[in-house]
């Protein structure tokens, strides 16, 4: 198969109907965070563990398309010895790999970031596909506070993105491009409109300038929300509206998909809002989901790091990508969230 239709399969799979991406690629920083907050032991046994509990649990390929993994879960394998990519491979999901090397202060910004990773990718990334990964994830973070972000900071970022992109598609591999408007603070959804807008903007351009097939990424993108911190916050219908109409101005027809990130909303909210935005008609790119916490947090919190408790932890994320996956049909219902305590 040539590159550009191996780039557009793949990217065709990751989103196809009723299914996402699973953005199980925490650093081990950052998982230790999460493993500290919910009492378990912060050590690479654990971090495995509470990825072969995602990994292993029943009827999860069903709403999941994708998996996208650290380098250290890349590396690891299940208590029997079965490495994680082939193990997800073998149940029709895509093996994925974050390649970023995390976001570090962005020098002559006062306060602001840029993602580093880009030395020696091209070699890094032949060495992910021999191991069997097929798509791949870079973030940049873009975080609003008074005047930032600033036109420099967006721009490097963008430039960075799409550095990432081409060398992801010469190796075959599908970068997932996001570019995340952080929403700590208290600003308001009209700038988070301005500054999402102004960031997809930059992204797309340098995109086109570094020559990356569209029909060969995917864009995982924050949803349009009101600061965290702000007085007013808007509706779900307001919320799906505005992130739709932001990303139909700024976001390529020839984009297969986009895949949210759910960014700290809460786990309904996260569903409910894409549910909504899946109702709103057809797109001119399919409407998915590439959720980390959205995923997980609800199983994270059961497990608590305890052999005991991992087949009801895995009840949990199962529900959550049930009803996740029907979101990304518009068939999720409030209800079904009560369908869980009614079998726990
Ligand atoms: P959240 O869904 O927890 O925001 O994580 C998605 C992700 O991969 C952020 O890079």
């Amino acid at each position: 198969m040539d590159s550009s239709d191996e780039l557009r399969k793949t990217a065709s799979e990751l989103v196809a109907k009723g299914k996402g991406i699973l953005a199980a690629d925490e650093s081990n920083g950052t998982m230790n965070k999460r493993l500290k907050a919910a009492g378990v032991e912060q050590s690479e046994e654990q971090r495995r563990a509470l990825r072969e509990l995602l990994f292993t649990t029943d009827g999860a390929a069903e709403h999941i398309s994708g998996v996208i993994l650290y380098d250290e879960t890349f590396g690891q394998s299940t208590a029997d010895g079965t490495p994680f990519p082939s193990l997800l491979g073998d149940l029709g999901i895509v093996p994925g790999i974050k390649v970023d090397t995390g976001a570090k202060p962005l020098a002559g910004a006062d306060g602001e970031k840029i993602t580093e990773g880009l030395d020696g990718l091209r070699e890094r990334l032949a060495e992910y596909y021999d191991g069997g990964a097929r798509f791949a994830k870079w973030r940049a973070v873009i975080e609003l506070d008074g005047e930032r972000p600033s036109p420099y900071a967006i721009g490097v970022n963008a430039h960075a993105l799409a550095r990432y992109a081409a060398l992801c598609q010469e190796a075959r591999i599908v970068p997932i491009v996001e570019p995340e408007v952080i929403m700590d603070g208290d600003h308001t959804i009209d700038r988070s409109e301005e500054v999402t807008s102004a960031v997809l903007h930059a992204v797309f351009d340098q995109l086109h300038h570094q020559r990356v097939l569209l029909e060969g990424i995917l864009l995982k993108p924050n949803m349009v929300l009101a600061g965290y911190g702000c007085s007013s916050q808007p509706g779900d219908e307001e919320v799906a509206e505005r992130t739709l109409h932001t990303l139909r101005r700024h976001v390529p027809g020839a984009v297969p998909g986009i895949v949210f990130l759910s960014g700290g909303q809460s786990d309904e909210d996260a569903t409910n809002r894409l549910n909504l935005m899946n109702r709103m008609g057809p797109q001119p790119w399919e409407v998915s989901f590439s959720y980390g916490r959205g995923l997980q947090a609800a199983a994270l919190e059961t497990w608590r790091g305890e052999p005991g408790q991992v087949a009801a932890a895995q009840k949990q994320y199962h529900h959550r990508a049930r009803c996740t996956g029907a979101a990304r049909r518009g068939e999720y219902a409030p209800e079904m969230e009560r369908e869980l305590s009614a079998s726990a």
